[in-house]
């Protein structure tokens, strides 16, 4: 098994993004994979990790092992307000890995959301006290296949967007609606948002196809996108069935060892973010 990083969060500067929307408008592309693995893997290293799954068909929650009956008061009641944060969390079977799970309750948030004050600002609402930034060192959202409501809210309360790309024809196809939806809310909701990384997912470096969709994916978005990728591999697939992130179903497989690396690029990634940050900004 490839050695974790020892880098820790914990030496992070203050600068540091630390909550992320991993978003996609397109469904199948690999969003919960990586957000539940990604979430395993800095647990592990020892970052304080907390996960909200924001998309009702609750597939992190399920892919975490929480069941259906387990799942309310959750991320409806945490988005709209109507439940506070302490009872909307729970624990997982990975240390250091909270959940905010998600219940079909939250597809009625989508048309419930239009008609509310400060549509777009309920999850910055709800995660505003500061509570949240003090006790989890990294937070990730698992975002609906859409650029509804309740991602838009996602969009407005993090610090940065991971972006997962299937590796195959048309990846790139409807990520222009992403782009210009994040421009929009930097400029108007939120200034700090950024791309933080596009993530290739389902590689099979095989196929003439997917090197061809990696070149394309690369002159396109430069350095965004990480040099780890994640290669199509069964353990993924397999993995949600029993409950268990890859990681800890299969923790020496292809796909595990991927998202090991994706974790410590994503850690190195996020502290030249911060200093190159503190760089442009002095402390004042
Ligand atoms: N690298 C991979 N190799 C094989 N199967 C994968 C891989 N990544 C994701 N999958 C599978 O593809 C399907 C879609 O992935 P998922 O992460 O749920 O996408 P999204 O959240 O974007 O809809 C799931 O069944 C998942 O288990
Ligand atoms: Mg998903």
């Amino acid at each position: 098994m490839t050695p974790l990083s020892s880098e820790s969060a914990t030496i992070l500067p203050d600068s540091a993004p630390q909550i992320f929307a991993i978003a996609n408008q397109k469904g199948g592309v690999g969003k919960t994979t990586t957000a539940i693995n990604l979430a395993t893997a800095l647990a592990a290293v020892g970052e304080k990790v907390l996960l909200i799954d924001l998309d009702p068909q609750g597939n992190a929650s399920t892919s975490l092992g929480i069941s259906r009956s387990e799942r309310s008061p959750g991320s409806y009641e945490f988005l709209l307000g109507l439940s506070p944060l302490a009872d909307c969390v729970r624990t997982s079977q990975i240390p250091d890995l909270a959940v905010i799970p998600a219940a079909t309750s939250l597809a009625g948030a989508e048309i419930e959301l239009i008609d509310m004050d400060r549509r777009e600002h309920r999850l910055v609402d709800a995660l505003g006290s500061g509570e949240v930034r003090a006790r989890w060192t990294t937070i990730l959202i698992d975002c609906p296949p859409s650029l509804g409501l309740v991602t838009l809210n996602a969009l407005v309360a993090v610090d940065a967007v991971l972006v997962p790309l299937q590796a195959e024809f048309l990846a790139l196809e409807g990520i222009g609606a992403l782009g210009t939806t994040i421009d929009r809310i930097s400029k108007r909701l939120n200034p700090k948002l950024h791309i933080a990384g596009v993530v290739l997912t389902m590689v099979d470096r095989r196929m003439t196809l997917s090197q061809q969709v990696e070149a394309d994916v690369r002159a396109h978005y430069g350095d965004l996108v990480f040099g780890t990728t994640i290669p199509r591999n069964v353990r993924i697939a397999e993995a949600p069935s029993h409950g268990l992130p890859v990681l800890i179903y299969d923790n020496a497989c292809a796909g595990s060892q991927a998202y090991i690396l994706l974790a410590s690029e994503f850690i190195r990634r996020r502290r030249i973010a911060a200093e190159q940050k503190a760089h442009h900004e002095p402390a004042s």
